[in-house]
């Protein structure tokens, strides 16, 4: 792809990015595959709160995305797997974008950004972790270069997901 990607700027989420991430979030295209509805303020309370701690523990965390104006369009970026089930301590990169924002290319460059840093910070491999009916986000695992390792049925439901790898001490 030869498209210069659009600007986007990577920051630690602040208390008040947790109100623009309920505000941009809540729309059921962008919470297709994350329960079908908007989230409360509250998740997003503690979720901006849990990345600050990432980022001070481990210099990573799943940041903010900031377009070219200074918009919040988003979050991209890496963290410990939160489950208790699927890859136990290991990294994940993770994103979830603003719908007006799809198709422009934002997320696949804030995943390269995010893909820098944290091979910069010493991890060796990343995994992602998708629902396997989301081709959006299947997409953005492909442009990484990521690989299919394994495919399992989400706990408690009876749907797919993929979880894709990357070795960030390849090429
Ligand atoms: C998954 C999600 C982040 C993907 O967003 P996206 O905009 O499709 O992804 P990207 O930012 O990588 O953009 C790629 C698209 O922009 C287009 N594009 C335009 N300019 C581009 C550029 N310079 N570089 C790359 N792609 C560009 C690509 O062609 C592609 O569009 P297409 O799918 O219509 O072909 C988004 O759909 C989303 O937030 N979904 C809801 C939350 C979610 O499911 N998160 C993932 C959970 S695992």
């Amino acid at each position: 792809m030869n498209r210069a990607a659009p600007v986007v700027r990577l920051r630690v989420p602040t208390d008040e990015d947790a109100v623009a991430w309920h505000r941009i979030f809540a729309d059921p295209d962008v919470m297709e595959f994350h329960g079908g509805r908007a989230a409360e303020l509250s998740v997003y309370e503690e979720l901006t709160a849990r990345q600050r701690r990432h980022d001070a523990e481990r210099g990573f965390c799943l940041w903010t995305m900031v377009d070219g104006s200074g918009r919040v369009i988003g979050f991209t970026g890496a963290q410990p797997w939160p489950g208790d089930w699927g890859p136990k301590g290991e990294i994940e990169i993770g994103w979830r974008l603003g719908r007006a924002h799809w198709g422009k290319g934002y997320v696949t460059e804030a995943a390269r950004q995010t893909l820098e840093r944290v091979r910069g910070a010493g991890v060796a491999e990343v995994v992602a972790m998708v629902n396997a009916r989301n081709a959006r986000s299947i997409a953005v695992t492909e442009r990484l270069g990521m690989r299919l390792a394994e495919v399992f049925t989400i706990p408690g439901s009876e749907r797919r997901g993929h979880c894709y790898r990357l070795n960030l001490h390849q090429g």
